[in-house]
């Protein structure tokens, strides 16, 4: 992993987690993170989004999905699974699928899909690429999100500044990936509310 979104994915690993309330003191006290920590108690849940046609079920346990698409622009997705009063929530299973670097999915196989398990801190992250846009749809990613016993959350993400986000039917801003710009690819923030 090159070094500016290691450093990233580094910093976001070692972010102090005992009181996940004063996470945004945190952040501002450590300005190379930049995190927009909008975790408050009383969060609403995330809102969910229709999976779409190109779900597969029993995706493989990976994070790291790029090797599947060298061709790609690499982007490090990444954030925390809470719950609605900013508690983390270790274990949560979070399952990606995505459009590769051509705006196509993977059918056959599981090309571009994965799956992971929340770290003992509430954390997960996927290191895949942009996905391309494809007819009809905004540049998005689709994610599973599902608490340990708990319902699955079907939604998707979006990315800023993207010319179709405003004529896309399932775009919503409170969808939007917090995006960092580093030399060597794409760092992508969300937390996900359970
Ligand atoms: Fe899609």
């Amino acid at each position: 992993m090159p070094s500016t979104r290691r450093s990233l994915l580094t910093a976001f690993l070692t972010l102090p987690l005992i009181d996940v309330t004063r996470m945004k003191a945190f952040a501002q006290a450590a300005p190379d993170l930049v995190l927009t920590l909008a975790c408050d108690d009383g969060d609403e849940p995330t809102l969910e989004r229709e999976a779409g046609p190109f779900f597969r079920p029993n995706s493989p346990l990976e994070r790291d999905l790029y090797p599947h698409a060298p061709g790609g622009e690499r982007i490090t997705v990444a954030g925390f699974v809470f719950d609605s009063r900013c508690r983390p929530l270790p274990g949560s299973l979070i399952e990606i699928w995505q459009a590769d670097e051509n705006g196509d999915y993977d059918s056959v196989g599981f090309r571009l899909r994965g799956h992971q398990f929340a770290d003992a801190q509430g954390r997960w992250w996927f290191n895949t690429i942009v996905p391309a846009l494809y007819p009809g749809r905004t540049r998005h990613f689709h994610f599973k999100v599902q608490r340990l016993g708990g319902r699955v959350l079907t939604t998707q993400l979006y990315f800023p500044g993207e010319a179709r986000n405003a004529g896309d039917r399932l775009f919503h801003e409170a969808l939007l990936l917090d995006i960092k710009q580093t030399r060597d690819g794409k760092f992508g923030r969300f937390d996900f509310v359970v």
